[in-house]
């Protein structure tokens, strides 16, 4: 008789069944039955070791190894280089650049601190190896193993003791001992659970590539972000050359910092003056245009915010926002209503950041609410002017932190005036050449609308 070597347990309630079921027939969720391998318990036989935990101050301070991948905009977002033994998830839509960055990563670190094991279950080595040569000078030391069995990959790590090692995707890799379909959540679980193990054991630090999908047919990186140390998204529209990395977990460092990157026809290229490139196609003296600073990480970033307002022909006039969180823009619209008599309750508004780039930032609220009221009045905001303020509900402009990190940045990008919260701000105007307006409220900030 076969043995039973996986089980079907319920992940909200822990129920155990030895075929899959739709809707867990204990606590009635549906779809959180999922494969897991039998672990053996040893029952009896010689009593345990326990472990006596240990005081923190005996605990010996392990210095952090990091690799430098010679791409600054990844090595910052990574927290200053890739962690000996840290597992990373790349996550991002097909087609963003997963593979393409992750093969720039290989050659480099190929090129100077060691092997590298690129494992690939989605293109055959004759395809990676074009678009490494499509990329520019190819180092040695660069492996590829086109295969999904965990095992064999093992075998390989054993074989060529590579310093890192690429898993392009983890949807497509599976566990020979369980058996559901690669891509699904146990698969996607299992296997990440032993590169971890064998991430930790071996110092070895790996890249695992996870598509996002829309539908839930495969298992996306989001179970696994649990799991591992570190979790990068690539944000940005395939359609568009810009492309931002995030990290959204980093146990190794912050969260908040991005790189910006141009997909370029040899690879991804860091691009060293963002703002410059946001506001690059920027239409100067038209109504409904502003420039806001916002700070991604330690980075002050300048953006254009454009909105748009017309005469609504639907009974509930519509509201639409690109890269702005809905719930803020709906917000700032309520109080140029109810504190400045702006009457949008006819019209549809249109609210957008251009480029591609998401703004979560309160401190682009005062930038929501200039444009949308430069679109509403038909009058302009100066093209020399950047703002940047949280308001609250009752029509105040509300301080914001590192203003003058965004006013040095807004000066040396060549703008002259700045509208911010009444705030001290330690920066000599006259040195950078800019007119520092303090504004108490919305009210006051849209004179200068005009
Ligand atoms: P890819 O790295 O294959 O995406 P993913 O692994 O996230 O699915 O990215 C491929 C896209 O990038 C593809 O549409 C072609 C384009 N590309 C370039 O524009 N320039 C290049 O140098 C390379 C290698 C790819
Ligand atoms: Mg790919």
């Amino acid at each position: 008789m076969r043995k039973v070597q996986s089980i079907m347990r319920c992940q909200e309630c822990g129920y155990t069944t030895t075929k899959w079921l739709g809707r867990c027939p204990d606590c009635g969720g549906w779809n959180t039955i999922a494969e897991e391998p039998v672990m053996e318990i040893k029952k009896g036989g010689a009593s345990k070791d326990f472990i006596a935990a240990q005081d923190i101050g005996s605990v010996k301070n392990a210095g952090e190894k990091r690799l430098l991948t010679s791409i600054p905009e990844l090595d910052g977002v990574l927290g200053g280089g890739i962690v000996e033994g840290s597992l990373v998830l790349l996550g991002g839509v097909p087609g963003i650049g997963k593979s393409t960055l992750l093969l720039q990563v290989s050659n480099n670190i190929a090129s100077s601190e060691g092997k590298v094991l690129i494992v690939s279950g989605e293109e055959s080595a004759t395809q990676i190896k074009m678009r490494a040569n499509r990329l520019g000078k190819l180092s040695s030391e660069q492996f590829i193993l086109c295969e999904t069995d965990f095992e064999y990959i093992e075998n390989q790590v054993n074989e060529i003791n590579p310093r890192i090692l690429i898993i392009d995707s983890i949807q497509t890799m599976f566990c020979p001992d369980i058996s559901s379909a690669p891509g699904s959540v146990s698969q996607v679980r299992e296997f990440t659970g032993r590169l971890l193990r064998m991430a930790k054991k071996r110092g070895l630090s790996t890249f695992i590539v996870g598509h996002v999908t829309k539908d839930g047919s495969i298992a996306g990186p989001k179970i696994l972000e649990h799991i591992v140390d570190t979790v990068l998204y690539f944000e940005g529209d395939t359609h568009c050359n810009y492309r931002i990395i995030r990290a959204v977990k980093n146990r190794f460092g912050s969260t908040n910092e991005i790189g910006i990157f141009e997909m370029a026809s040899n690879g991804l290229k860091e691009v060293e003056n963002p703002s410059a490139l946001f506001l690059a196609e920027r239409p100067v003296d038209e109504p409904g245009s502003a420039v806001v600073v916002t700070m991604e990480g330690s980075r002050p970033l300048l953006v254009e915010l454009q909105s748009l307002t017309s005469t609504s022909y639907l009974n509930i006039p519509r509201r639409l926002c690109s890269g702005l969180d809905f719930n803020r823009v709906s917000l700032v619209l309520a109080v140029l209503e109810k504190k400045i008599g702006l009457h949008l309750e006819r019209y549809d508004v249109y609210v957008n950041v251009t480029g591609g780039i998401r703004v979560v930032e309160p401190a682009a609220d005062l930038g929501v609410a200039l444009v949308v009221a430069s679109s509403f009045r038909d009058k302009k905001v100066p093209a020399d002017t950047v703002v940047f303020g949280e308001i609250g509900l009752a029509g105040e402009v509300r301080f914001v932190s590192q203003a003058e990190r965004r006013i040095t940045e807004a000066a040396r990008l060549g703008f002259k005036r700045v509208i911010l919260p009444a705030q001290d701000v330690d920066i000599n105007e006259k040195d950078l050449d800019i007119e520092i307006l303090r504004i108490k409220s919305i009210k006051e900030a849209l004179e200068y609308v005009n």
